[in-house]
C-alpha cells in the first residue's frame, strides 16, 4: 500500500469489508462456509474481488475458494436485483403447479434461475423447499413468503416496484 500513499483507501472498501468478516469468524468451525455466508449477508453476494482476500485470510488456493461458490447455489458472484423472487421447486409444490409458475416467470423477465434481469430488477431464484408445504406453490419476495400462488399473482409479484 506504500505506492498509495497520496490516496488512502476508503474505510469500508471491500478488501477491509472482507478482512474484517474473517477476523470476526475466522475461529468458527470450517471458517470458509460461515465467512462466505456472512459476505453474502454484508455485501449480498460474493464479489470475484473477495477470492483471493478469501484466499489468503484462510491459506486456501483462490480455486478452493472459487469451488466452494460455486458449488452451493446460495452464493452468487452478482449483485441481486432490487427484487428478488424465489420459487420452489421442491416435490410438494412441484404438485400443485410450481413449475408452470417457474416457466411462467422464466419467460415473462427472460432470465433463467440464479439470474438478474438486464435492467437489474429482479433475481429469479429457485429454492428446494420454503417449509411452507401445505399451502404450495410456495413463492418469496424478499424474504416475505406466499403461499398458494397462483400464475396471475406470481404476475403482480414479477411487476417492478410491486
Ligand atoms: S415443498 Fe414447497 S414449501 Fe415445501
Amino acid at each position: 500500500m506504500e505506492g498509495l500513499s497520496m490516496t488512502s483507501s476508503p474505510p469500508q472498501s471491500l478488501e477491509d469489508r472482507v478482512r474484517s468478516i474473517v477476523a470476526e469468524h475466522r475461529d468458527d468451525r470450517g471458517a470458509l462456509l460461515p465467512i462466505l455466508h456472512a459476505v453474502m449477508e454484508d455485501m449480498g453476494h460474493v464479489d470475484p474481488a473477495a477470492i483471493p482476500i478469501l484466499a489468503d485470510e484462510l491459506n486456501l488456493s483462490r480455486a478452493d475458494v472459487y469451488g466452494v461458490i460455486t458449488f452451493y447455489h446460495d452464493f452468487r458472484q452478482t449483485p441481486p436485483g432490487r427484487k428478488t423472487v424465489r420459487i420452489c421447486r421442491a416435490e410438494a409444490c412441484q404438485a400443485v403447479g410450481a413449475a408452470q409458475l417457474a416457466d411462467n416467470a422464466k419467460e415473462r423477465l427472460g432470465v433463467g434461475f440464479g439470474e438478474t434481469t438486464p435492467d437489474g430488477s429482479v433475481t429469479l431464484e429457485q429454492v428446494f423447499c420454503l417449509g411452507n408445504c401445505a399451502t404450495g406453490p410456495s413463492v418469496q419476495v424478499d424474504g416475505r413468503l406466499y403461499g398458494r400462488v397462483s400464475p396471475a399473482q406470481l404476475d403482480g409479484m414479477l411487476e417492478v416496484g410491486a
